[in-house]
């Protein structure tokens, strides 16, 4: 089958990805003390089995306290490396470049799992064995009423936060991830710096955008030493905070030159969530609604971008590249809609152009292809209502 540019390789540093589909960073909210389990090894290695180039974890906290829930996977101690480790090894052993994504949840951190509320841990909550635990922010702003009040991290503090990270970072590279991603977005720990609403500070760390970068830049240059140099580094940011007096493009393309001069590969951009619990709640949403932020970054920036949000359609990922708005496309729940959406997208593909024929199935585990091969020339003398990516 003639590819796509959605399914033209890639390589970033020495990293090579068979397409230009992310499975995008997606918490499952079920890890017991960080620990990755079956639940993360089916659910992520079905994407593998899929077809996506690049299948990143749900965000990783560096520390306990970083978690946003209970349920969160962690990479504070050695112990949840081997869990991690095998399931790099699964994505790897099935054609996807293994990512990890780490974080820190800073204010929003020690909340319900999204099922329960997607707010602050209520008695009921406790009951079930989640108790609060002290959260950390750039400053004393506790996120909306009811929520927990977050401690002003003191300097020292800054400083054994930067160490978290790295040692998150090198357990990260003894699990045998190909990607790591910074997570500066959505209102957690690192966004919280760099925006004016939820910093506050008047020290070397706060005040004016130079300031409020200072922090999210330490983190990046020691995620940056610590992680090997063949290996790319992406960071995902939310490129407008969508609220009066938040972040806009003028503060995100400061923030993205300074990142690339640090050694970022790709900005991966979404948006929001600094101010709600929803990822990108108050902006308007439609297909591809953040795409527009990859495009700008990518232009202005001069660096490689990951556009996310709402993008579902094949056609609708294919333009975007083929227009040169991102160099990679982050799926995310479309993929647990349908985990073989990178498969299916690339017959969709082929289909437009009336490829479908022998080899049609190369792309597909062989488990699967080998027979679904075989099927197709009955399939095509069987009369009835005309299948999904199949000419009559
Ligand atoms: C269940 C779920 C968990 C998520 N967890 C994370 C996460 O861990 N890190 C992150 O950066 N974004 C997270 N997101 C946001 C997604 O990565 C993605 O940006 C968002 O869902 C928009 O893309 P979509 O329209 O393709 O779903 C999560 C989204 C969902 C639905």
């Amino acid at each position: 089958m003639s590819r796509s540019r959605l399914f033209t390789p890639i390589t970033l540093r020495n990293v090579t990805a068979r397409n230009r589909i992310v499975i995008s960073p997606m918490c499952q909210y079920s890890a017991d003390d960080g620990v990755a389990n079956d639940w993360h090894l089916v659910h992520l290695g079905k994407f593998a089995q899929g077809g996506a180039g690049i299948v990143m974890t749900e965000a990783v906290a560096v520390s306990a306290a970083g978690r946003i829930t209970h349920g969160d996977l962690g990479l504070w101690n050695d112990g949840q490396i081997a869990p991690l480790k095998r399931i790099a090894a699964f994505l790897r052993a099935n054609g996807a470049v293994p990512a990890i994504q780490l974080a820190h949840a800073g204010r929003k951190a020690s909340m319900q799992r999204p099922w329960f509320g997607n707010a602050a841990l209520t008695a009921q909550d406790i009951a079930r064995g989640d108790k609060p635990w002290a959260i950390v922010a750039p400053s004393a702003i506790a996120m909306d009423d009811g929520w927990l009040m977050p401690h002003e991290l003191t300097v020292p503090e800054l400083q054994g936060l930067r160490e978290d990270w790295r040692r998150a970072t090198l357990r990260a590279v003894e699990a045998g991830f190909d990607v790591l991603e910074v997570h500066c977005a959505h209102g957690y720990l690192l966004h919280e710096f760099l925006s004016p609403l939820s910093n506050k500070r008047s020290d070397a760390y706060g005040g004016d955008r130079a300031g409020r970068m200072t922090f999210p830049l330490e983190i990046i240059t020691t995620v940056r030493a610590a992680w090997p140099s063949e290996r790319p580094l992406f960071v995902r940011i939310s490129a407008v905070d969508g609220v009066e007096g938040g972040l806009d493009m003028a503060d995100t393309l400061a923030f993205v030159g300074e990142a690339k001069a640090r050694g970022v590969d790709v900005i991966d951009c979404s948006s929001g969530g600094l101010m709600g619990s929803a990822t990108a709640a108050r902006i308007p949403r439609g297909y591809g609604f953040q795409v527009p932020f990859a495009e700008q970054v990518r232009r202005d920036a001069e660096i490689a971008t990951m556009a996310v949000g709402l993008i579902l359609h094949p056609q609708q990922a294919e333009a975007l590249v083929v227009e040169g708005k991102a160099d990679l496309v982050a799926i995310g729940r479309e993929a647990l809609f349908d985990p073989n959406w990178p498969l299916h997208a690339e017959l969709a593909l082929a289909d437009t152009k009336g490829e479908i024929g022998d080899g049609t199935f190369d792309s597909w585990p062989q488990q699967y292809g080998w027979w679904l091969e075989r099927r197709e020339p009955g399939l095509r003398k069987l009369d009835g209502p005309a299948l999904p990516y199949r000419k009559a």
